[in-house]
């Protein structure tokens, strides 16, 4: 069976089994906005807690941030936002319709006409107001990006966290962009998550720590179980890279709609610290405490997406197959990414000792790993139930399990089944998942 799949293939997953849905859905849904359900949004804290591990607490040369959203409005100054984050729009004079200058070809998408209004500047960051009077004053923006906050807290973290060249701050939170043309499900919306990470370091070793970041971050990304195939890493041309930048590569996943972006990791030189300290008065220079020497040191960013990464993992897990003539869909998870690590399944629900000892065993299993309960279909449908969401073993008890106190555990790659003693099924389980 062929395991080509369409965006549509996982749109209609994600909301079958409750990975995600459409934000405010019995209002008819907000454009380019998802929920993720009970199921979402534990792959999604799952993703996100593999990248703080690897970033964070798996090295003595990082630290973690948790900055707030709204950030006063000279951040935005400093940083060229106000000015420069901004897309080319312009309008049909035919059918009214407005595009993103880039995105249209000489017709109109629309109606086809080739009578377009001039370029305008549109900024992309949404706008609120602070406060109960609504004017000029009070007006700040929902961050685009989580790395002004980690560059406004430089000289904060240099000193209570007492780092030394070269070190990083992590962070993950929500950004917003008033994006034109949000599209293809989570990949590109308005409200989403970002894991970025700033990397100061001395300017003459920046490029060789640059590429350092390009392999750590491609290779996590191959870890947790995305096929190398799949993954391509785009150094950008001169021409496409931001004005700050020094260079920048892009690790790149083959979705279902084309090859695109899934992080971008720049090599900022010391253009956001020399910004802010220009804009704040304040300095921001780092000070070797051993050869006096003060400097702005230069910033590698990785900055990834958590829903585009959240995207690509489901996405590369999807596989179907025909088992005895039958269509088997099973997501193949990482371990460390699947939202329930094991489900219990009584094979008879009306046997009470059958039922008693499985949920026994569940609530032993829950102490470790997120564990679930189901005596809702018979065993093969319970089987595909679990295969489709990625759960990584099935335990299923049975009359024999009354007599001989062992289960029979299948795992979902293989469907292979194995009888264990219940005594031994913790440690077979640890042996296995941690
Ligand atoms: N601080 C650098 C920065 O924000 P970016 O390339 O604009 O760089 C970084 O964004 C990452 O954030 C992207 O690689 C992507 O994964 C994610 N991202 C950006 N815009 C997004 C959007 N509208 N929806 C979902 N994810 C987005």
């Amino acid at each position: 069976m062929s395991n080509r799949i369409t965006m549509d293939t996982i749109v209609s997953l994600c909301k079958r089994r409750g990975f995600l849905f459409p934000s405010s859905d019995i209002y008819g849904g907000l454009a380019s906005a998802w929920d993720y359900g009970p199921l979402g949004v534990e792959l999604k804290r799952n993703v996100k807690a593999a990248w703080w591990k690897s970033v964070v607490h798996s090295r003595d040369d990082m630290v973690g941030l948790d900055a707030s959203i709204l950030m006063h409005p000279m951040t935005w100054q400093a940083s060229g936002h106000t000015e420069n984050f901004t897309d080319i729009l312009v309008d049909c004079k035919n059918c009214k319709k407005r595009f993103r200058k880039d995105h249209v070809g000489k017709n109109c998408p629309s109606c086809g006409k080739s009578d377009f209004t001039e370029g305008r500047a549109f900024n992309l960051m949404l706008k609120t107001f602070l406060g109960a009077v609504e004017d000029d004053s009070s007006v700040v923006y929902l961050r685009p990006e989580t790395a002004q906050g980690i560059f406004v807290n430089f000289a904060n973290v240099v000193e209570t966290a007492r780092k030394k060249l070269p070190f990083g701050i992590a962070q993950i939170g929500k950004a917003f962009r008033n994006e034109i043309t949000p599209s293809n499900f989570i990949f590109r919306t308005r409200e989403f998550e970002q894991m970025e990470i700033e990397y100061f370091t001395r300017p003459e070793e920046a490029e060789a720590c640059h590429k350092e970041w390009i392999e750590t971050r491609y290779n996590w990304y191959l870890d947790l179980g995305i096929k190398k195939e799949k993954l391509h890493l785009r150094p950008h041309a001169e021409d496409e890279l931001a004005h700050y930048a020094k260079g920048c590569t892009d690790i790149e996943y083959e979705f279902p709609f084309g090859m695109s972006e899934l992080e971008g990791i720049a090599n900022r030189g010391d253009f956001d610290l020399k910004q802010h300290a220009q804009f704040s008065g304040k300095n921001l220079k780092y000070k070797d405490k051993v050869t006096q020497e003060e400097f702005y040191p230069y910033v590698i960013e990785p900055s990834g997406g958590v829903d585009r990464g959240t995207l690509a993992f489901l996405t590369d897990a999807y596989h179907q197959e025909e088992v005895k003539g039958e269509k088997r869909v099973v997501l193949r998870l990482h371990k460390q990414l699947a939202p329930n690590k094991v489900a219990v399944l009584p094979l008879l629900k009306k046997n009470n000792d059958i039922v008693t000892m499985a949920k026994a065993l569940k609530n032993d299993i829950l102490k470790l790993y997120p564990c679930v309960y189901d005596d809702t279909a018979s065993i093969g449908k319970l089987y595909r139930r679990q295969d489709e969401v990625g759960t990584f073993f099935c335990v299923t008890v049975d009359v024999q399990s009354l007599e001989d106190q062992q289960v029979t555990v299948r795992d979902r790659d293989t469907m292979k089944q194995e009888r264990i003693a219940t005594a031994q099924l913790i440690g077979y389980l640890k042996e296995r998942l941690d």
